[in-house]
């Protein structure tokens, strides 16, 4: 396995993964417990990631010296290369030349880290961000790569199997960084690339054995592929300790509350209990229609809801949410970050805090796609795992407005044959999310000889990669047309469709 020490970079969990991808098993730990892992774990090869302190500082983190002395070989990554050079004797300054961004090294030397990928007097592109530069380099390590502002980019001590790079090899904006990452651990560190998500299942399925003992856990399901994947992992772990609630607020789409239902106790037989609070939610909601406020409403019902199930199941020590990488992140920077609230999103803190249940978050580690490779890996059907996001607050937030049972029922209707037409034209996996929204304005139309006076919907379609920007999708006009006609001739109550062309920013994916 290979040890990966923290500092605090917000791209630690990206080394991580492309370890995974190379198919090395990797386990990431806080610098201040370096040590006893290191210890504990035996590891085969050691990364000391990126951070935000600078070594120059007083008092900033250090790796234990013992990473230096395990006899394996290390990689240190911006931070971590000034921390591997100054604790090995180097010396580092701060400052005067920083470099943001993408930058070019002129590979120098060959060596076992670049072999088969960069030959020496190549140049190639990386991706830099830091402030401080090593100035002197320990003994026995020599330069085998530089940049304009680094003359340091790449260092190494072949003898020791140590190596240090300027740039960040895992993001994408260095177009070779998987592959250098992937030759550090097959090619230096000699591990074999055979770890899968099978291995993550089993490897998880231990570690949340040895978290839980022989407490009963509860589980709150979405009808969303991450909770969905977290419940059934855990019940492979623990059996029927774990219960999962299922809140209903009767703002799902078509059939998903009983789609939800019949997986779980049908095909899994995972203990569910299925709380209808859809008469609660709706008439809380009656007459609000402050996005915000509904917002409120149903994020202070769930948890009332929810807490209210789970204290009739009694007992429980444990809650088990599927919160993956991304969400710590953003909540990460939404509690201490200068960033404005656009808008509460009801599924992210809460039940914890006021549950006062130790959490089990076995997805903490992984990106969604990962998520959806784990779902594949315990047999959850591709139209489960492949669903399009959906948010906590559902529908309400989907109808502009003040809502009603009927204005729902006829976004169901609408919903539903916006996703069959784009699932039948082949669209739905190119599509980050698409739904139709309800509008609360009337327009004239005729039908027949008749006129009609009804309801316009909009439709949204969005490419993305994380949900944090996004295009509206390029659709043909042909598939909108189509669309829009046999939502006005099986939907009634609707009488006019229109596109939305608005990307994120400016415009948010959500209507609310
Ligand atoms: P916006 O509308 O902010 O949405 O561009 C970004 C992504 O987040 C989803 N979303 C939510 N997800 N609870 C959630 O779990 C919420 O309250 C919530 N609001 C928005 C939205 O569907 C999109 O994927």
């Amino acid at each position: 396995a290979v040890l990966i020490v923290d500092f605090g970079s917000q791209l630690t969990q990206l080394i991580a993964r492309r370890v995974r991808e190379a198919g090395v098993y990797s386990e990431i730990v806080p610098y201040q417990k370096a040590e006893a892992a290191l210890a504990a774990m035996r590891p085969k090869a050691i990364i000391l990631s990126g951070g935000p302190a600078s070594t120059t500082e007083e008092d900033s983190p250090r790796a234990p010296q013992a990473v230096f002395e395990a006899g394996v070989p290390v990689l240190g990554i911006c931070y971590g290369q000034m921390c591997m050079a100054e604790q090995l004797g180097g010396r580092v300054e701060s400052g005067h030349h920083r470099e943001f961004g993408r930058a070019l090294v002129d590979v120098r030397k060959p060596s076992a880290l670049l072999e088969g990928i960069w030959d020496a007097d190549e140049r190639h592109t990386v991706w830099m961000s830091h402030g401080d530069r090593i100035v002197a380099l320990p003994p026995g390590f020599e330069v085998a790569g530089t940049s304009e502002n680094a003359p340091f980019a790449i260092i190494q001590n072949e003898a020791r199997k140590f190596y240090g790079f300027m740039f960040h090899p895992e993001v994408v904006h260095t177009p070779d960084g998987a592959k250098l990452l992937a030759n550090f651990v097959h090619r230096v560190a000699g591990l074999a690339g055979d770890w899968t998500m099978a291995a993550f299942r089993q490897d998880m399925i231990a570690r949340i054995r040895a978290q839980v003992g022989t407490s009963k856990v509860i589980c709150g399901l979405s009808g969303g592929v991450d909770s969905a994947v977290a419940a059934v992992l855990i019940h492979e772990a623990i059996g029927d300790q774990l219960t999962c609630i299922f809140v209903d607020h009767g703002l799902m789409r078509l059939n998903e509350a009983e789609e939800v239902v019949r997986l779980f106790r049908g095909h899994y037989n995972i203990p569910l209990v299925h709380v209808d609070a859809s008469e609660t939610f709706l008439g809380a909601l009656a007459g609000v229609s402050d996005p915000e406020q509904k917002r409120k409403i149903i994020g202070r019902l769930f948890i009332e809801t929810f807490d209210a199930e789970a204290a009739k199941i009694g007992g429980a020590d444990f809650l088990a949410q599927g919160t993956l990488y991304p969400d710590v992140i953003e909540s990460v920077s939404a509690v201490g970050g200068p960033s404005v609230t656009i808008k509460s999103h009801h599924n992210v803190g809460g039940l914890p805090e006021r549950m006062k249940m130790k959490l089990v978050e076995p997805l903490r580690e992984l990106f969604k796609d990962e998520v959806r490779a784990l779902g594949r890996e315990l047999g959850l059907p591709e139209a489960f795992v492949g669903r399009h996001p959906f948010p906590g607050p559902g529908l309400a937030i989907r109808c502009p407005g003040g809502i009603s049972k009927d204005k729902l029922d006829t976004l169901r209707k609408a919903d539903a044959i916006y996703l069959d037409e784009i699932r039948k034209a082949g669209l739905y996996d190119a599509i980050w999310q698409a739904f139709a929204v309800l509008l609360p304005v009337q327009t004239v139309g005729v039908m027949g000889d008749g006129r009609t006076y009804e309801h316009v919907l909009a439709l949204r379609a969005v490419t993305s990669v994380d949900g944090m920007t996004a295009d509206f999708y390029h659709f043909d006009m042909t598939f909108l047309a189509r669309a829009a006609t046999r939502i006005i001739n099986e939907v009634k109550g609707v009488n006019r469709v229109v596109y939305d062309v608005t990307s994120k920013p400016p415009g948010t994916i959500e209507w609310e």
